[in-house]
């Protein structure tokens, strides 16, 4: 183990670092071994990953020095913010040039950065086709984290930029899994049209990071984007009807009414999945499938998740 090249992994005992950590030490044969970075090395979740084979260091990102250390020793660095912990583009902008800094110091030879597109790029703040949020916002969490991309080129990081899609996972845990509606009948409720929107099982995503680092230098100054399955809400409620035995339905909405929800985040969201409707083309461009599959031999389609997975799903 001591011969292997250590890769430091935020987040990891959530769902992006928690796959790619995962994913390393269940291949036998790895050449990396997992650093696995956590605020509290006691807690079941960063146990369970030490007794798989990780080491366990503690830092938190809101303390650079604390990164500073833990990144010292380590090949490479995955790298992943918390919005929805704080809720702040600004605190994931602090979070992202500290971690840059933090792996030029510790002399990080390849670092992923899990980061989503400025969508002002697309619709600048003038445009109102969709409304400015937190005053110079579209979509809060996806635009603090592209703009902060160029803290990891500017310090001289070598670099991946890595984009998610949206987790399927999501319909498990983040309440967006088909709802019963007045009359009864099961529904999925989104504001895409009739457009294909890009979507991941979670564990792959930090597989497809493994793929990356495993590619090695060659990927360094790449944008690589990720995604399992590129469906419309109407084929993914179909999907759904057939691994739930239930009929499901595509509730479609405007994306105005998705962010009047009033549920924490309804207006980001709201913005985000406009953002994937008006602009598919640049987004499920930019996240390709066949590139994800060549990362990550496992890969699942929407299909295969759910034949995993639809039996969690909570239907109430
Ligand atoms: N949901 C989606 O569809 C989707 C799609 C694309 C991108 N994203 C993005 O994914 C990001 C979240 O990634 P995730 O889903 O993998 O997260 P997650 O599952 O919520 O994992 C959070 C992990 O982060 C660690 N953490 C939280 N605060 C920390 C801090 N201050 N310092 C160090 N570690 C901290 C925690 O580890 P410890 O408790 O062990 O410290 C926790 O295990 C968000 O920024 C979101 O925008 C989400």
């Amino acid at each position: 183990m001591s011969q292997k090249k250590i890769i430091a992994v935020f987040g990891a005992t959530g769902a992006q670092g928690g796959g790619l950590a995962r994913a390393i030490l269940h291949d036998p044969n790895s050449e990396f071994a997992v650093r696995v970075i956590t605020r509290d090395t006691t807690s079941d979740k960063a146990r369970e990953l030490a007794a798989l084979g990780a080491e366990l260091v503690s830092a938190d990102v809101d303390d650079k020095e604390s990164m500073v250390k833990a990144l010292q020793g380590a090949y490479g660095a995955f790298f992943v913010t918390f919005f929805w912990s704080h809720f702040s583009p600004e605190k994931e902008g602090q979070h992202v040039r500290d971690m840059a800094a933090a792996a030029k110091e510790a002399g990080i030879k390849h670092a992923i950065w899990s980061t989503l597109e400025d969508t002002r790029r697309w619709v600048p703040l003038e445009d109102n086709s969709m409304p400015t949020l937190m005053g110079k916002y579209k979509v809060p969490h996806f635009d603090g984290k592209g703009e902060s991309d160029h803290y990891f080129t500017d310090a001289g990081v070598p670099v991946t930029f890595m984009l998610a899609s949206y987790y399927w996972d999501n319909l498990i845990y983040f309440g967006m899994g088909p709802k019963p509606g007045p009359d009864g009948n099961l529904a999925i409720t989104f504001p895409m049209g009739d457009k294909k929107m890009a979507g991941i099982s979670a564990d792959d995503i930090g597989k497809c990071a493994y793929g990356i680092f495993k590619k090695g230098p060659e990927m360094i100054g790449k944008t690589v984007g990720i995604a399992g399955d590129q469906l419309t809400l109407q084929e993914m409620a179909d999907a759904l009807s057939s691994a739930i035995g239930k009929p499901v339905a595509y509730n479609e909405v405007t994306p105005e009414a998705y962010r009047g929800f009033g549920f924490p985040g309804a207006e980001d969201l709201g913005n985000m999945f406009q953002f994937y409707r008006d602009f598919d083309e640049v987004c499920n461009t930019t996240r390709n499938v066949q590139v994800s599959r060549e990362l990550n031999p496992e890969l699942k389609s929407f299909d295969m998740w759910l034949a995993a997975n639809a039996s969690r799903i909570p239907l109430d």
